[in-house]
């Protein structure tokens, strides 16, 4: 399939002018390829997703379908905000599946990252194919494809090697044979983001930092277990608190806590008490490739420590990390 290039006539989106005026003429292009049929979008919550369902919904309201996918690996807050915000105040055709039990039950036990990474993809297809299947007389399937996707695929073309297919959602049943509808995929990141913020989507959203596909199932290290898990999602919702006050959210690309499988031996209220330790990791990078360390001032470490040791069940240290990638990569698994 010819990959359609970015015209080089096509101005860079900073202003929420132009953003508004390229909402406008992706309204226009959308309603006259869907008409009056229905469209389906895997909605994880992510900026590129949720940029697109806010653009399909302004265009075509209820005929695109929603469906989110809680693999019960999300951070605190976040399904409970796609289901708000699309679900609520944009009144959005919304089909929301928790899936939590499916997974964790899948993964009880499984330490090894690859397996868990197979494990979370795979199932993640299954429940998608499954609630797309129960819906009828959907043509269309939405995706948030950007630009630096297609140039991907167009070097790995050029290259020789095979077409790497950016439409990743993958796995849909053969006879749902479905049109694709992406109206973004000439965009940058960051046009991604004003056109964002132009649809009225919140801050925090459009600006979230990277997340991996796995979720917290690759910062709860090793087996997954569901207390683990639990005390994983309460000390990186205080990290990410403190950050946001501090004004590090802003500069810092990744920031986010992992929990080993290890207990160590600490105290409380005078009483021996075991728990995890907490592992802060913040880091800078342009492409993920390498990364450097950002520098936390110590008052803003002391206060993360005495929040998440004193507001965390489970957790009795908190460590900071400061191996740049290399040696480290970004997450820990
Ligand atoms: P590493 O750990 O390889 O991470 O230095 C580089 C970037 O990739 C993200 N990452 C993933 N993203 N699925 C994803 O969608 C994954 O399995 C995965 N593993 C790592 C990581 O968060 C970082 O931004």
């Amino acid at each position: 399939m010819e990959l359609a290039r970015r015209p080089e006539t096509m101005e860079r989106i900073t202003t929420i002018q132009q953003a508004e005026a390229f909402i406008e003429e992706q309204v226009a292009e959308v309603r006259a390829q869907v008409g009056d049929g229905k469209v389906l979008l895997a909605l994880s919550g992510g900026v590129d997703s949720s940029v697109v369902a806010a653009l399909l919904i302004r265009a075509i309201g209820r005929q695109l379908v929603c469906v989110h996918v809680n693999h019960g690996l999300m951070r605190k807050g976040e399904s409970e905000a796609v289901i708000d915000i699309f679900g609520k105040e944009l009144d959005a055709n919304l089909v929301y599946v928790d899936a939590t039990d499916r997974f964790l039950d899948l993964l009880a036990g499984v330490s090894d990252p690859e397996q868990k990474r197979k494990i979370i993809g795979g199932e993640f297809i299954k429940v998608f194919d499954e609630e797309a299947a129960k819906l009828s007389g959907i043509s269309f399937l939405a995706q948030g494809t950007i630009y630096p996707d297609i140039l991907e695929s167009i070097k790995a073309a050029e290259s020789g090697k095979p077409v790497k297919s950016h439409h990743n959602v993958g796995g849909l049943p053969d006879e749902m044979a479905m049109e694709l509808v992406e109206p973004i995929k000439l965009l940058f990141k960051d046009e991604v983001r004003v056109v964002g913020e132009a649809l009225g989507l919140p801050h925090a959203m459009v600006y979230r930092q990277p997340f991996p596909g796995p979720g917290l199932g690759v910062r709860c290290l090793g087996a997954i277990t569901r207390d683990r898990l639990a005390a994983l999602r309460e000390a990186d919702a205080i990290l990410r608190e403190e950050f946001d006050n501090c004004g590090l959210a802003e500069r810092v690309w990744q920031y986010f806590i992992s929990i080993p499988d290890i207990k160590s031996v600490g105290v409380k209220d005078e009483m021996r008490y075991e728990g995890w330790p907490a592992i802060i990791r913040a880091v800078n990078t342009t492409d993920a490739m390498t990364a450097t360390i950002e520098e936390i001032p110590y008052e803003v470490l002391h206060k993360i420590t005495a929040r998440i040791t004193s507001e965390v069940e489970g957790i009795n240290r908190v460590l900071y990390d400061l191996t740049p990638k290399p040696t480290g990569t970004i997450e820990w698994e």
